[in-house]
């Protein structure tokens, strides 16, 4: 997640480490080419750290996201007091780590033990989740244990992150609004434990009549988003912090859904609910995509037309002057 305009005093340092990054990389690369063919010509990027920065972004720029689908796999391939990880995490420190994707929408916070509320064969899932991402049943609900949670906790703050965690959007009562109150268990208990954590609520909603065959119109989420930042109000550790959101997917202008989702969002004054709005973004279709589109320079361009997208819309609203945030 990339904060878009936002300064920070660090910020001439770290485009110069940046720099001193991409320098290195490319050498780094260039390095097996020559090993292996003495005729090969080289290509040496060279980028200048004199002069003022081109653009300054946040010293949490170079964010990740760790998938919410290892919630439900037990971490079973992700050993969190891993020392190699934790290492390897380190370096890349200061930034955010997003927990969400689209098994957010699927987990529920429990401090009984996890175990004992299995009901799905863990054969099964890892199958599937090594396989077809469809393969995950999306009609049951999935448990983060307590000792997870501070688990996952632990390995963020002694690595220099911040949690960013999407809660789940789909526990609704009849009427469609949002059931909080597993939200508000799970808020409590990181209070208690004094979680530095920004919040999220629900992942890439404009998608849900797709993958889960349910609809939250963009005004009932702004209503659920203000009902979350009343109960975060509740809890000294959260009380004015951050909740972002409504993290659309791809708003392109040929996907005219998505975008309708976000208008929808803002005129319901869903701005005003967020300290950034967040949209997703994806390049192309990771499973159909080619050699030749993972190296073509025009798919990674349209990053640009969509950021412009947003910040667009984002403008013709109240709330013109929020924060957008790349989250995904
Ligand atoms: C994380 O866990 C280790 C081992 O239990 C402990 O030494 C460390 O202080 C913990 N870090 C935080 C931030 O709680
Ligand atoms: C989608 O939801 C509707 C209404 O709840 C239901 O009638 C329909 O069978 C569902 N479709 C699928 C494919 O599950």
């Amino acid at each position: 997640m990339f904060g878009i305009e936002r300064s920070d005093k660090c910020a001439a340092k770290f485009s110069t480490i940046i720099a001193l990054l991409l320098i290195t990389i490319v050498i780094i690369s260039i390095i097996p080419v020559s090993l292996f063919s003495s005729f090969a010509s080289i290509h040496v990027l060279l980028i200048r750290s004199t002069g003022p920065p081109e653009h300054i972004t946040s010293s949490k720029f170079l964010s990740v996201v760790l998938d919410s689908s290892m919630i439900i796999d037990h971490f079973s391939n992700f050993n969190m007091r891993n020392k190699k990880l934790r290492t390897m995490i380190k370096n890349l420190s200061p930034g955010y780590l997003r927990i969400g994707g689209t098994m957010a929408d699927r987990i529920k916070f429990s401090r009984r033990n996890f175990q004992q509320l299995e009901t799905y064969s863990k054969q099964n899932q890892i199958a599937c989740l090594l396989g077809k991402e469809k393969c995950v049943s999306l009609n049951q609900n999935y448990i983060i244990s307590d000792k997870q949670w501070l688990e996952l906790y632990n390995l963020t703050v002694d690595t220099g992150f911040t949690i960013l965690f999407d809660l789940n959007s789909l526990i609704r009562n009849s009427d469609g609004s949002w059931n909080h109150r597993n939200a508000e268990e799970m808020i409590k208990f990181s209070n208690d434990n004094k979680m530095d954590v920004v919040w999220q609520l629900g992942n890439e909603p404009n998608a849900y009549q797709y993958i889960f065959n349910y609809t939250v119109s963009p005004s009932q989420l702004v209503k659920d988003f203000a009902r979350l930042r009343r109960i975060l109000n509740k809890y000294p550790v959260y009380k004015n912090k951050m909740l972002v959101g409504p993290d659309i997917t791809n708003p392109a202008p040929e996907d005219s859904q998505s975008i309708a989702y976000l208008q929808g969002f803002l005129a319901s004054d869903g701005g005003e609910v967020v300290s950034a709005i967040t949209f997703h973004q994806y390049y192309f279709n990771g499973k159909l995509a080619t050699q030749d589109d993972f190296l073509h320079p025009d798919n990674y361009n349209k990053l640009i037309a969509q950021i412009e997208l947003v910040k667009g819309i984002v403008s013709l609203y109240k709330t013109k002057t929020k924060t957008v945030w790349l989250s995904k």
